[in-house]
Order: structure tokens, then sequence, then C-alpha cells
């Protein structure tokens, strides 16, 4: 971290509201605790590995491998976690602080659904009170995952502000903060917002590159000549990065929602576009898609995880200092991406996830039998069902959804 507290580089900060500032200093204190304290890591650690998935298996793509015939592809399984999603990697770690500053509610804002439904897992599991802010396009977008959260307990309020996404149930998530700070903790699900949130959250996602580092180590004999991984607020990407960071031959190569196009302004692209413009908003500075006058811009992903106009400031710095790649894939090409990776390999990633595909899938060929690469996969696509049903345009789904709701309508 650089000398000036939260910030990477010139990114990051905190620009909170005043009524907050004690609630944020509660925060970073029993963070640091925690942080300073092996014994956190190790329960952390262990309930991961007893409750999740941990350690998360790194899977050799053969198929694919041998059918683009140039590096050997490697997929890092954090599908496998509880719910399906790397997300539970990181509100696990903050349930655990939560106890120990003895909070009785937590608060959460979800893009994909799925850190709104760890989220809920964690407060079932821990017994605590829990309300999810979701945007209501998402809410559309990811019915089934607005299904298990409410199942698991949790309250889910649709945000009817903005284009109803990311940034406007992050907004709403705030908003309640001020007004119950006193016995609530706001679960941030992604490496943005406020000091000490980027940190916070990109410590306990780092679990994914130590163990990425050692099992490419354990199955290859060498480290690989690249990590791909999707970006929406940059979580997955930078819980992988981290493992590498300091060995300079990896490439990292983070990967944008390019939407309909990076030409068409209907993309989520902050770093890989050029419509992107420094910013601070939502609590930290950071590049953002913003019109002339600051206004955020709406954005477009067929991933709703993707969909967001701000990127992790971690992140912002790495691609400052040429660390990072940044590259958007397309909503038309995660589908075919989808399509292939599913039918060549028995898996099924979100549709986050099979951004990161289309990457390394396009870099693959250019590489040499003897390298590797890894591909983090975010989370499985079980979640995104209906979008993919209908973007492959399947009948006998039509067909079945249309004879349910008949049912429905019926009763
Ligand atoms: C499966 C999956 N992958 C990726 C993301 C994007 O978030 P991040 O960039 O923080 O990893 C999400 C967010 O909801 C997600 O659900």
């Amino acid at each position: 971290m650089d000398i000036k507290e939260g910030y990477y580089g010139q990114w990051g900060g905190a620009f909170t509201p005043e009524v907050l500032h004690s609630t944020f200093a509660e925060l970073k204190a029993a963070f640091k605790k925690a942080k300073e304290d092996p014994a956190f890591w190790q329960e952390y650690v262990n309930l991961m590995s007893s409750y999740s998935c941990r350690p998360t298996p790194l899977t050799a793509a053969e198929n694919l491998s041998g059918l683009f015939g140039g590096a050997r592809i490697f997929i890092k399984r954090e599908d496998l976690n509880h719910t399906g999603a790397h997300k539970a990697n990181n509100v696990i770690g903050q349930g655990l602080l939560v106890k120990r500053m003895g909070k009785k509610r937590v608060i959460a804002e979800t893009g994909a659904g799925q850190h709104g439904v760890a989220t809920a897992t964690m407060a079932a599991k821990f017994g605590f009170d829990c309300t999810i802010y979701m945007g209501e396009e998402d809410v559309r977008r990811q019915r089934p995952n607005v299904f298990w959260m409410e199942k698991l307990g949790a309250t889910v309020v649709p945000v009817t502000d903005g284009s109803r996404t990311l940034k406007d149930a992050i907004n709403e998530a705030f908003r309640d903060w001020v007004g119950s700070m006193d016995d609530t903790h706001y679960v941030m699900g992604t490496v943005c917002g406020p000091h000490p949130f980027p940190e916070m959250v990109a410590w306990f996602q780092s679990i994914i590159g130590i163990e990425a580092r050692a099992q490419i180590l354990d199955r290859t004999g060498g480290l690989p000549a690249a990590v791909y991984a999707c970006v929406g607020g940059g979580s997955n990407a930078m819980g992988i990065f981290q493992g590498f960071l300091n060995d300079p031959e990896v490439e990292l190569v983070g990967v944008e929602a390019g939407g309909r196009g990076l030409d068409s302004g209907e993309h989520a692209s902050r770093l890989a576009g050029r419509d992107a413009s420094p910013g601070v908003a939502q609590g930290y500075k950071t590049m953002f898609l913003q019109n002339a006058d600051g206004q955020m811009r709406d954005t477009h992903s067929v991933a709703a995880g993707l969909d967001y106009i701000g990127v992790s400031p971690m992140l912002t710095d790495l691609w400052e200092k040429g660390r990072v790649r940044f590259a958007a894939a397309t909503d038309a090409e995660v589908m075919d991406t989808l399509d292939l990776t599913m039918r060549r390999e028995g898996i099924i990633p979100a549709l986050e996830s099979a951004h990161g595909f289309v990457q390394a899938f396009k870099e693959a060929p250019g590489l040499s039998p003897d390298d590797s690469i890894i591909i983090n996969m975010s989370g499985r696509g079980d979640k995104d069902i209906f979008t993919i049903a209908h973007a492959f345009n399947d009948p006998s789904w039509k067909e079945f959804i249309i004879a349910r709701g008949k049912e429905y309508a019926a009763e």
C-alpha cells in the first residue's frame, strides 16, 4: 500500500459522510486487529475448508487445450465454493469480523445476486438479520438468486433509482447504513468503495491466488504465462492476481464487459474502453464511466455482475503501472464461449466468468504447449439459466416457461 492510507497510487481513499466516520474507524480497528492475528486467518481458512470447498481445485481443461493447440489451459474452480462463486470467500471473512465487532445485522448490495446469496447464507449461519439491496433490473435478470436470498431469510429490497443496477444498489445500501450503523455492518461485495473495503475484500479474496500459485507449481513445475479474470468491481481478479503480483513473468489480464461493443457506448469497460475518466463517487476515487458533467453513465452487460460504472482503485493503479493488462469481451463472444466450454469440458461458467474465458481462448493459440495459463472461473452459470436460455432462444425452455405461466395464471 502507498504511504497515504487507503490509496493505491492516486486512486482509492475514503470519501465518506461525517456521520459514518466513527463506524469506519471501528471497522478499520477491527480489521487491523484481525489482520495482525494469525489465529483469525487460520479460523477463516478452517471455516472455508469445512463450510465451503477450499482449496478449490485447479482443473486442466484438456479438451479445450487440445482444440486450440497452444498453451495448457487450467481453470481455477471458484464455482465450487458453497453458494457457487468466489463471493463466499469475502462474505465469510467479513462475517467473522462482524461477530468480533458484536453487531447483529448485515446489509449488502448485489448485482448478479451471488454476493447477496452468499451474504444471506452467512447471515443465516451466524444468526444475523439481513437486508439485501438489488437494482430492479438485476432482480428481473437474476430471479433465481432473489428466490434463494428470501428463502435464506433475507429481505430483498429492489432499488428503482437510476439504471436500477449495481451502482444504484450501492447508493441505497449506504443510505441504510447512515441510519443503522450502531448495530449494522455493510458487507461490501467487491474491492471498491471507501477504505478499508478494498483492502479488506482483497485480503479475504487473496486465498484464491495463494492456492492457485501453489497448485500450478505443483502441477506444471512452473508459473503460468498468464492469468485471466473477469472484472466487475474486481474482487475475483484481485483475489487471483495477488498470488502472482511478485512474479513479473506472469501476465495478469483483466477482462471487462464489452457489452454490445466498445463503440456502441453500451458496455461497462472502464479500463479496456476509451470512455472512462477519473472521478470520485461511492466513497472512493477511480476511473468511472461518466459524462462530461461527471454524471454516472448507464452501462450494459449481459452479465449483471460486470454491469458497474467504477472499478477497483487497486486495479486502476496496477493498470496505470502497466502490471495488469485490460481487455473486453462482448455479449456475443461470451455466449459463443459459454457454448464451447459447456460442450467441450462439461463446465458451465457464470456469464461473468465467461468473459475471462473469451480472452484466454483468443490468446491461448499464440502460446506454446510448454506454457500454461489460468482462467479464474469466478462462479457457476446456474443462476443465469433464464438469461442463457433466452440468448440461445431455446425452444423447449420457452415452451416450459409458457406452460408454467399458464398453470400459475389458472391458480
Ligand atoms: C460469478 C461472478 N463473477 C464475477 C463477478 C464480478 O465481481 P468482481 O469483479 O468483484 O469479482 C460477480 C459479481 O456479482 C459474480 O457474481
